[in-house]
């Protein structure tokens, strides 16, 4: 099986209802060629998720996605989206472990994993991102720093729960900074990240999971990030809000 090639919009807390309704409503005018193995996603603001659907739900190679959800099915937890609200508006997609999310919401790698069991169980895709700060780049230990992250928060999974997994790599020190990774820094890691899968899993499970780069994919950039083996698209933060960007991000997946 081919992996799928993802480009994927992250907004943030971004962008007004009507903003962001704009925003659709110019990427879907642009011409752009999504091929059979290739997706675009939109991570949207939990308030727009409905409207994100109503425009997008039904096109075939394109999804919406929450930035987040809970790890309970349902009850007194104020404020929270949990995953059976997720399917009530047929959303398919969730970013989980997003740094911001570990950094300002003290989101730990257990926390994590639970979130992952219960989007699954629900057959809604994570979304999980993982990615070291600049300390721990600069001392070089980053790889057994992702190693931990995958360890602790998806390495319970069966291989078949984990072939419903996308990995999405963000380097601390390349998020919003506009600071990417090079081309090589961003294989390397992922080839580190697809061969820890295949440790545990198996090459031929590795080989299926999607592995997306993120921090400050730019239209310019994104050919180069994209053409490396084991780079199958971005998470996009600043750039996803600026339509042609995004349509030239999209237009670059292999
Ligand atoms: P930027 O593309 O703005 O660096 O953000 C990356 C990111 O965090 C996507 O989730």
């Amino acid at each position: 099986m081919m992996r799928k090639q993802i480009a994927a919009a992250n907004w943030k807390m971004n962008l007004s209802l009507q903003q962001g309704e704009q925003l659709i409503n110019d990427l879907l005018s642009k011409p752009h060629d999504l091929k059979e193995n290739q997706l675009a996603v939109f991570a949207v603001p939990a308030p727009y998720l409905m409207m994100a659907q109503e425009k997008m739900g039904t096109k075939n190679r394109v999804a919406v996605a929450a930035q987040n959800c809970y790890s309970k099915k349902s009850g007194a937890y104020t404020g929270e989206i949990s995953v059976e609200m997720l399917n009530s508006i047929g959303v398919k997609y969730v970013v989980l472990g997003h740094s911001e999310r570990r950094e300002y919401f003290n989101e730990s790698n257990q926390f994590l994993a639970e979130k992952i069991d219960i989007s699954l169980s629900h057959h809604i895709t994570p979304i999980f991102c993982c990615g070291e700060p600049l300390q721990i780049r600069e001392e070089g230990t980053q790889n057994a720093y992702v190693a931990a992250q995958l360890k602790e928060s998806l390495f319970h999974l069966t291989s078949a729960q984990l072939v419903n997994v996308v990995i999405a790599y963000e380097p601390i020190w390349a998020i919003g900074t506009g600071k990417t990774a090079s081309s090589d820094q961003a294989q390397e890691m992922h080839a580190f990240i697809r061969a820890e899968l295949a440790h545990v899993y198996g090459k031929e499970t590795a080989d299926q999971i999607s592995i997306l780069y993120g921090g400050s994919v730019k239209a310019n950039n994104a050919v180069e990030l994209f053409s490396q083996p084991d780079v199958d698209g971005g998470l996009v933060g600043g750039a996803s809000l600026i339509a042609d960007e995004f349509v030239a991000i999209i237009n670059a997946l292999k």
